[in-house]
């Protein structure tokens, strides 16, 4: 099986990505999943309302500094002129991909008709399309869903649209946007449109292991994999993939220390990333998505979640970890 791919001039290796999430791809994750073996990873969806550019979420979510190239940055919006004028700054602002959001079903895209509602309209997503590739001179990619819904699965229609437009891969995420993130994911679309085109093809939507990432590769034909729920609180998931892709072998969970130390070490990032308010409360959510599966996890969060201090979450973090391994020693 492919380990790379290329996005325009960008060779991706391993061909695992981290997907763009709000909230969550922040640019300490993004650094973490690449040192940890993602070959690529997606900013978090950036507007392309220039007059929200200069707040402090948008300077946040545009801050590269540190990463590895090539950096992808997701754009979401409606409106071609708009979408352009959003690829062009982030550009300036350190992208080397641009991503445009056409998967997202969230309620504050799609009541602008941006994200997968667009889905619905073909001439739209030409326009759009076509507006950002003319933009820049980085490679721009488009992440959809199958369709709006069941009745209307139009992503091999979309995917033509997309490659006619100069669209440099395609992400396929494998549900409706009606399906929000309900029942598991279906491939056949994807398959589909693999088949249907020839610029790369991204599979997306419930990888979440080795075994499902072969699986998902093999039922799709696809060029590359994309994770995304995956990997909270498990950035491990890309070497546990890309080992698995390679020798069709299973890894080792990390050992309960090596989970603290990573924990701390984004802990750290965050708190230094966000400044130690918003840090603190922007980390309780990884915190709880890397010890559901260690013993007392619900008692930390409970204990967590009223911490408002930085260096008091660090330590109770640490004491977590730290009594996980003396019980274990006993
Ligand atoms: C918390 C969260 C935030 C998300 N934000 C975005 C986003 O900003 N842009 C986007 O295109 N998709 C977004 N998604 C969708 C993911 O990129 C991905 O397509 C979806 O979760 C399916 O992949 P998975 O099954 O590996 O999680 C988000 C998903 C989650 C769970």
């Amino acid at each position: 099986m492919r380990a790379a791919m290329r996005i325009g001039p960008h060779l991706i290796a391993p061909n695992v990505i981290l997907a763009p999430m709000a909230g969550v791809t922040d640019r300490p994750f993004r650094q973490l999943c690449r040192r940890l073996g993602a070959g690529l990873a997606v900013s978090e969806m950036t507007t392309s309302d220039a007059r929200l550019w200069h707040t402090e979420k948008s300077r946040l979510r545009m801050d590269h500094r540190g990463e590895d190239a090539p950096i992808a940055v997701q754009i979401a919006g409606y409106d071609p002129s708009m979408m352009a004028a959003a690829a062009r700054f982030n550009v300036e602002q350190g992208a080397q991909i641009i991503d445009i959001n056409m998967g997202c079903p969230a309620k504050k895209v799609c009541r602008v008709d941006a994200g997968s509602a667009l889905l619905r309209d073909e001439l739209l997503v030409a326009a759009i399309c076509a507006a950002t590739v003319r933009a820049v001179d980085v490679p721009v990619t488009l992440k959809i869903r199958t369709g709006y819904d069941r009745a209307h699965r139009n992503a091999v229609a979309v995917a033509r649209i997309a490659q006619d437009s100069g669209i440099a891969a395609l992400t396929v995420h494998g549900r409706t946007r009606e399906d929000q993130y309900e029942g598991e994911a279906e491939y056949e679309t994807i398959a589909a449109v693999k088949q249907a085109v020839r610029i790369p093809v991204i599979a997306n939507g419930d990888v979440t292991s080795g075994r499902r990432a072969a699986a998902v590769l093999a039922a799709t034909g696809a060029d590359a994999l994309m994770v995304g729920r995956g990997a909270l609180g498990n950035p491990w998931i890309f070497k546990e993939i890309s080992h698995f892709l390679a020798t069709g072998q299973t890894t080792t969970p990390p050992p309960a220390d090596e989970v603290g130390r990573v924990l701390l070490g984004h802990l750290d990032e965050l708190h230094e990333f966000y400044g130690p308010g918003r840090g603190v409360r922007v980390a309780r959510k990884h915190i709880q998505w890397y010890c559901q599966d260690h013993p007392g996890s619900a008692k930390l969060w409970l204990a967590v979640n009223r911490v408002e201090c930085a260096a008091s979450q660090r330590a109770m973090v640490a004491e977590f970890f730290a009594a996980g391994l003396r019980a274990q020693a006993a």
